[in-house]
């Protein structure tokens, strides 16, 4: 089954993207990347609050309420048959006559979204990898969740030009966050995150690790911390929507640690997994 909502339509996936569909040539709207696991679409209602929250952020008046563009991508994983992947989604400002200022009111918002298969990365959360460092050179408003992805996209070919995972990314001496994840390190058996501000996109994964570390009572510093900082941490661990928790063992070419992942980490990744279990990430 291979079906994509288009606007407020379920139809096959052989729809043609509109030249003048202000994302593809501006960039111009807000995207959620959604888990799906035993054919249900996880923290969904997180997911569409973050969506909800980028559109007002870009002035974009969604076309429909989120219960039921909820409804829609609940029936199009129930269409598709699937039972593991993820849900693409976004919403772009509209088509309408070339111009960078906002059309007018008669323009309608896009919607688009389709589903992919894709297999949970147990092995590489077991295993943990290795990253690369880059230079941060995005906008100001990294907490938006917008199309706009070019130097995300040229960090993570930089990633995988040297056999990482991910691109961590520092705006000076400051680590922020990764080209699609966030980071975290451990030092002396506390976590610290980058804080949810303009500089980072507060990852839906993130924030359920923060609340997983509650129960589990590990203590979560939401500060800043430095490449040193980094390089020096006894864990480090970047986290995202199906990536889940992934050790990080080397960045560039320094080692973290003793290399292997560390005992924090795994007590997360564990945690983590039995979310899965319990069905209790909606
Ligand atoms: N990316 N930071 C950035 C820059 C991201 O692009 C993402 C997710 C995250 C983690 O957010 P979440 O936990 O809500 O997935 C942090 C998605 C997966 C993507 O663009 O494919």
């Amino acid at each position: 089954m291979n079906k994509m909502l288009f606007n407020d339509q379920i139809m096959d996936r052989d729809t043609l993207v509109d030249i003048e569909d202000r994302a593809y040539q501006f960039g111009d709207g807000i995207y959620e990347v959604i888990g799906v696991y035993n054919g249900k679409p996880l923290m969904l209602d997180e997911h569409m609050e973050r969506l909800e929250r980028s559109a007002r952020e870009i002035r974009l008046t969604l076309p429909e309420s989120t219960s039921e563009l909820k409804r829609k991508l609940e029936e199009l994983v129930s269409v598709n048959e699937l039972e593991e992947g993820i849900i693409y989604m976004q919403v772009s400002r509209g088509i309408a006559s070339r111009e960078h200022y906002f059309p007018g009111e008669n323009v309608q918002p896009v919607t688009v979204a389709y589903t992919r298969e894709e297999e949970r990365m147990t092995d590489v959360e077991d295993r943990g990898a290795k990253a690369v460092l880059v230079e941060d050179i995005r906008w100001l408003r990294c907490d938006i969740k917008t199309l706009n992805l070019l130097p995300n996209a040229m960090a993570k070919q930089e990633a995988v030009e040297n056999n990482a995972i991910e691109a961590i990314l520092h705006r000076g001496e400051t680590v922020t966050e990764a080209s699609a994840s966030n980071v975290f390190i451990v030092k002396n058996g506390e976590l610290y995150t980058h804080p949810a501000n303009n500089y980072i996109l507060n990852g839906i994964t993130r924030k359920k690790i923060i609340q997983l570390c509650d129960s589990l009572n590990i203590k979560v510093n939401e500060e800043t911390y430095s490449v040193d900082d980094l390089l020096q941490a006894d864990e480090v661990f970047v986290s995202a929507t199906k990536l889940d928790v992934v050790p990080i063992l080397n960045v560039d070419d320094h080692t973290i640690a003793d290399g292997t992942p560390g005992e924090v980490t795994k007590r997360i990744v564990e945690a983590f997994r039995s979310l899965y279990q319990q069905d209790v990430k909606n």
